[in-house]
């Protein structure tokens, strides 16, 4: 067993997105004051942990990931004070909070962006971003060719001088409303060291770390080459210029500094979207971050093939690493998994949007794999991720009217891509409610920022709580059996099986999926404990359903 100090080696960490979780002042917009009447609820859930997504003053040109103020609260989510009260109220409960750090970027609002933008090319003030002189003789082209992983170019031109110098252009990897800072200026560095201080004397547990393998770019901006920008550096493992480049580790051996400064140790999470475990694990070192999201487990396709071979290799390399592995099914940047789901399974990765639209879904066939996905994920070892929502069974709302729809993405695409509102759609809390229970007093018949669907009625998190068939009720059972059958030390090997079942045990624990078109028998030598649909009348699993086991005394 490990200590409570290294609580996140197997913790399970609830995702909440804070703008879409619980309304508690009636304007439609979840905040601070939401999140703490629903404490009891997550406790109640079962979960050990939140990570609450940036919750900084912001213009919220992309929900919050663009900062203006990395030590205050912004005012549509609530007070300083009362995110000091929530972080009380939830270590009383037993809950640790883990807070969403942005250090690839601020807002353009951001008072250094707006001191940067006022001061003269070559001024400090302009060194703490990424500005450059434009190409061509009047400077009219970006320095380089990168393109915004939300379409369009990388670069924005400043206006030009009142005596006709041409604006130098700044470097926003994400939107223009982002500008990227320069994490080769020590003062970029004190800062955010300074800004965790910050927090965590405030109390925070720990950070998930946004973009945590894009903070460093290749000093001499080399063209890229190609007319596509994703979230990945090049699949065919040529060196990006700003994905995953060697220097952001030595960043994060500072901010590991800082977090093993406080009693207990504070954790780290780090979103980086990398090619390969091998290059996630160096992300993982002992000195450096503490977890990551396992975006490869995340993007499997249903299949038992895939599936097998994500764990293999989480597992071998986190061995490695000496850090424990983690699972994640969905997040607030992906199709919800009940969607992924309901779609004929391909054979590649794939998560995002337009993967999937246009093919026909199969909700309740999501549904189904999703409550075996539960349990699967529950019983891996190490920690778990669980992204609101994904309790109820909710799916990807694909129709949104256009007109609501808030992600940069939908205009920065040409309004190709619909990009990711549909999975931030605000939570059904009571069926009989107008906007599903999402708002609270002062006036709880306030719309919600996006629409719910109508079938999300049968979901509301009241209709679901005490009916034992219900995806809640499953998801509380199972945190309740995880921590005697799934924690602690159980060490993992796999159970032999054919193909298409995934067998393992976890010391005297196990857990049994079945993809086959097929029932099959559970193995013997073990007792059913939570299965995610009744057995066969003749006691087998039938096909995408999961079971955990324990060995018979
Ligand atoms: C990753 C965040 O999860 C996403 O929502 C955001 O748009 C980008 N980083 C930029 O901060």
């Amino acid at each position: 067993m490990h200590s409570d100090q290294q609580w996140w080696r197997d913790a399970v960490t609830y995702q909440v997105y804070l703008r879409s979780f619980r309304d508690g002042d009636g304007d439609g917009i979840g905040d601070i004051a939401g999140i703490r009447e629903r404490l009891p609820y997550l406790a109640e859930l079962g979960v050990d942990a939140l990570w609450i997504n940036p919750w900084y003053p912001s213009p919220m040109a992309d929900a919050g990931y663009d900062v203006s103020d990395y030590r205050d609260i912004e005012p549509l989510f609530g007070t300083l004070d009362e995110a000091r009260a929530l972080i009380d109220e939830a270590h009383e409960l037993g809950l640790r909070v883990v807070l969403d750090i942005v250090p690839n970027h601020s807002s353009d609002q951001h008072a250094w962006f707006q001191a940067a933008v006022a001061a003269a090319p070559g001024s400090p003030e302009r060194a703490r971003y990424m500005f450059r002189k434009g190409r061509g003789d009047d400077q009219s082209e970006p320095p380089n060719d990168w393109l915004s992983v939300f379409g369009g170019p990388a670069w924005e031109q400043l206006p030009a001088a009142a005596d006709g110098t041409p604006g130098e252009w700044y470097l926003h990897i994400f939107a223009p409303e982002q500008p990227d800072f320069d994490w080769t200026n020590p003062e970029v560095r004190a800062e955010f060291e300074s800004i965790l201080r910050f927090w965590f004397d405030i109390g925070v547990d720990g950070f998930r770390i946004d973009v945590a393998h894009g903070l460093v770019k290749d000093p001499a901006l080399p063209d890229l080459g190609e007319q596509h920008e994703g979230i990945l550096q090049h699949a065919d493992g040529r060196n990006h210029p700003h994905w995953d480049l060697d220097g952001v580790h030595e960043i994060y051996r500072g901010w590991r500094a800082v977090a093993d400064d406080y009693d207990p140790p504070r954790a780290f999470v780090a979103e980086a979207w990398v090619d390969s475990a091998e290059r996630l694990v160096r992300y993982l070192r002992p000195d450096e971050l503490h977890t990551a999201f396992n975006f490869e487990y995340l993007s499997a396709p249903w299949r038992a093939a895939q599936i097998r071979e994500v764990v293999d290799s989480t597992l071998a390399t986190s061995t490695l690493a000496g850090a424990p592995a983690t699972w994640v099914l969905s997040n607030h940047d992906v199709v919800r998994h009940v969607s992924r789901y309901a779609r004929e399974q391909g054979t590649e990765p794939a998560h995002a949007l337009a993967s999937f639209v246009g093919k026909p879904a199969d909700l309740e066939l999501g549904t189904r794999r999703a409550r075996a996905a539960a349990l699967l994920m529950l019983a891996l070892p190490g920690g778990a991720y669980i992204y609101q929502g994904e309790e109820l069974g909710l799916w990807e709302v694909e129709d949104l009217p256009v007109d609501l729809l808030e992600d940069p993405v939908w205009e920065r695409s040409g309004r190709t891509d619909r990009g990711r509102d549909g999975c931030r759609v605000p939570l059904p809390w009571v069926a009989d409610s107008p906007g599903l229970g999402f708002a609270g007093e002062p006036d709880a018949s306030a719309t919600p920022w996006l629409p719910q669907p109508g079938g999300w009625r049968a979901l509301a998190a009241d209709v679901q709580a005490g009916d034992f068939g219900s995806m809640l009720e499953l998801y509380r059972a199972a945190l309740r059996h995880r921590r005697e059958l799934f924690t602690g030390n159980g060490e993992f090997a796999w159970l032999d099986s054919p193909t298409e079942i995934i067998a393992f045990t976890r010391g005297d624990a196990a857990c049994l999926v079945n993809f086959d078109g097929t029932p099959t028998a559970l193995p013997p030598g073990f007792e059913l404990v939570l299965a995610s649909e009744a057995l066969t009348a003749d006691a087998q699993l039938p096909t995408d359903a999961a079971a955990w086991l324990v060995r018979s005394s």
